[in-house]
C-alpha cells in the first residue's frame, strides 16, 4: 500500500523512519533538464563536455542510490552532517537520492576503462529557499586518470602526465594559485600510494584542464554580455580582466582538494571542487594501478551565468516566454565543423558553436511576503518532539506552495531568558515567476502552512 511503500519509477520503496522523501520531491525524478534539447542546463553541460575531447558521456544514471554509493564508498564518516536526515532526502534507511554525483565515482571507475570521463545528472538537497537554491539541480563530474600498467614503455607515471598537459590548450587568462600543492596538515599527500612528482604532474594537468572550462565559460558569458549591451543601452559589458584564483579545500574523497574561484560582478565566485582521487577509491573499485583526479561542477550556477537567468526556480519553467530564449546551436560557422573529438590543441573557432544570450526577464509578478512566528523546542523541553530544523520547514515551504516559494528568511528570533525556550519569525515571499497570485492563494497557502507546522514539527505559533 503506498502508507508502507514510496513507488519510485514504478518500482516500490519501503518506508521506514529515516523516510523523509515526499511525492512532491519524487515528482522531480525523469525530468532530466539536462537532457531536454536547448535547456538551458542541457547547453551547460554540452558546452562544458565540448572542452574535453575523447571523454566518455554517462548522463542517464538513475538518481535513486544507496548509502553506500552516496556516502560510504566516498569514506565519508558515519556522523558526517551530509548523511543527516534533515539534509539529504532519505527513501529508507538504505536508500537516498543522490546529493552529488560524486554518488557515481566508484562505478565508473569499476566499470569505464575511458582514461577520462563526465556524469552528468539531477542531485537532491534538503537546503533553504532563494533565488540561488532548489531542492533538486544538476551537477557534472568528471575524471581524468592513468593506467599504470599501461604507460608507454620506459616512462613514468609523472612523466606521461607531463606529456599530456602539453596537448592541452593554453589560456592567457592570470590565475592565482599561492599554496604549496601539498599542505600536510590539511591537504597532504596520499604518501602510501602517491609520488610527489605525480601528484604535482596530476595537479598542473587539473589545473589547467579546469582552467579552461572556466576560461571558456566565463568567455562566451561575456561575449553575451556584450551583445547584449549593443541591443540594449542599459545593459554594460564587462570590461575588467577575468580574474581567476585556486583556493585549497576538504572532501573526505581527493587529497589534495582545492577549488577554483572567479571573480565575476564584483565578488569571489565558488565554481568548482575538485582534487587527487583517494587511491581507496580505486582499489575499492577494483582499478588500483589507475592514477588521477576529478571535479564536480554545479551546471545551475554556471548556466544563471552564462544566461544572466536571475532565479533558479527559472529552470523548471514550461513557461514558452523561458524557454523558446534559448537555442542548442548558433548558426554554424562558415565551415561548420564541430568536431568535439577533434585535436586537443584547438582552443579557438572550432567549439564557439554555442548560442549563448542573455536571458531578457519576463515581467516580473507581484511578491506576497507574510511572517510566521512560533516558539521552536528547545533543549529544556523534556518532550520527546524532535529538534526544530530549519530545513524542515523549509521542506513543508516547498510542498505547499511549490516553485511559488521564492525565498524563506529569519527575519527576527531571541531566546527567552527565564524559560530557555527559542522564538523565531520567518518571512516567508510567495512569488509565481509565470502568473500573478491573489492574496486568497497566498494566505490559503500560508494558513496551510501554519496548520503544517504544528502538525508535522510540533512548534507553538504565536
Ligand atoms: N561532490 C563534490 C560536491 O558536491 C564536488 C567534488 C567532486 C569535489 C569531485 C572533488 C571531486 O561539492
Amino acid at each position: 500500500s503506498s502508507a508502507s511503500t514510496t513507488i519510485i519509477n514504478g518500482k516500490p520503496y519501503p518506508k521506514d523512519a529515516w523516510t523523509n522523501t515526499l511525492p512532491s520531491i519524487v515528482s522531480y525524478l525523469g525530468r532530466n533538464l539536462h537532457l531536454q534539447p536547448g535547456h538551458p542546463i542541457s547547453i551547460t553541460r554540452k558546452l562544458i563536455e565540448s572542452i574535453f575531447p575523447g571523454y566518455k558521456f554517462h548522463n542517464t544514471l538513475s538518481p535513486i542510490v544507496s548509502v553506500g554509493q552516496n556516502f560510504d564508498s566516498l569514506g565519508f564518516p558515519a556522523d558526517h552532517v551530509g548523511r543527516n536526515r534533515t539534509d539529504t532526502y532519505y527513501v529508507n534507511k538504505d536508500t537516498v537520492l543522490r546529493t552529488h554525483t560524486s554518488a557515481h565515482q566508484a562505478d565508473v571507475f569499476a566499470a569505464d576503462e575511458s582514461d577520462g570521463w563526465l556524469i552528468s545528472a539531477d542531485v537532491y538537497r534538503r537546503d533553504a529557499i532563494d533565488r540561488s537554491h532548489y531542492p533538486v539541480f544538476h551537477q557534472m563530474e568528471g575524471a581524468r586518470t592513468w593506467d599504470r600498467s599501461k604507460l608507454p614503455p620506459g616512462t613514468t607515471m609523472a612523466q606521461t602526465i607531463l606529456d599530456d598537459l602539453t596537448t592541452l590548450p593554453k589560456h592567457n587568462v592570470e590565475v592565482s594559485d599561492p599554496n604549496p600543492t601539498i599542505i600536510p596538515e590539511s591537504n597532504p599527500l596520499q604518501a602510501e600510494y602517491h609520488s610527489i612528482d605525480e601528484v604535482e604532474a596530476a595537479s598542473a594537468h587539473l589545473k589547467r584542464s579546469l582552467e579552461n572550462v572556466v576560461v571558456e565559460i566565463f568567455t562566451q558569458a561575456r561575449r553575451a554580455a556584450i551583445i547584449a549591451a549593443g541591443n540594449d543601452a542599459t545593459a554594460t559589458a564587462e570590461e575588467e580582466p577575468l580574474q581567476v584564483r585556486w583556493v585549497t579545500a576538504y572532501f573526505p574523497f581527493t587529497s589534495p582538494s582545492w577549488e577554483l574561484e572567479v571573480f565575476w560582478q564584483g565578488e569571489w565566485l565558488e565554481v568548482l571542487g575538485c582534487g587527487i582521487v583517494k587511491q581507496d577509491i580505486m582499489l575499492n573499485a577494483g582499478v588500483g594501478s589507475r592514477f588521477g583526479w576529478a571535479f564536480g561542477v554545479g551546471l545551475e550556477r554556471i548556466a544563471m551565468l552564462l544566461f544572466s537567468i536571475p532565479d533558479i526556480r527559472l529552470f523548471w519553467s514550461t513557461d514558452p516566454r523561458f524557454l523558446s530564449q534559448f537555442s542548442s546551436t548558433a548558426p554554424s560557422a562558415a565551415g561548420g565543423k564541430t568536431s568535439s573529438n577533434s585535436g586537443a590543441a584547438d582552443s579557438g573557432e572550432g567549439k564557439h558553436t554555442f548560442n549563448i544570450t542573455r536571458f531578457v526577464p519576463f515581467s516580473k509578478h507581484p511578491a506576497c511576503p507574510k511572517d510566521v512566528s512560533f516558539w521552536t523546542n528547545s533543549a529544556f523541553d523534556d518532550t520527546n518532539i524532535q529538534q526544530f530544523h530549519e530545513n524542515d520547514m523549509m521542506e513543508l515551504v516547498r510542498d505547499i506552495a511549490g516553485s511559488s516559494a521564492e525565498s524563506v528568511s529569519l527575519i527576527d528570533e531571541f531566546t527567552h531568558p527565564k524559560t530557555g525556550r527559542r522564538s523565531v519569525c520567518y518571512r516567508v515571499n510567495y512569488r509565481s515567476l509565470e502568473r500573478t497570485l491573489t492574496s486568497d492563494e497566498a494566505n490559503a497557502m500560508h494558513e496551510r502552512l501554519r496548520e503544517k507546522l504544528v502538525e508535522t514539527l510540533g512548534v507553538e505559533l504565536r
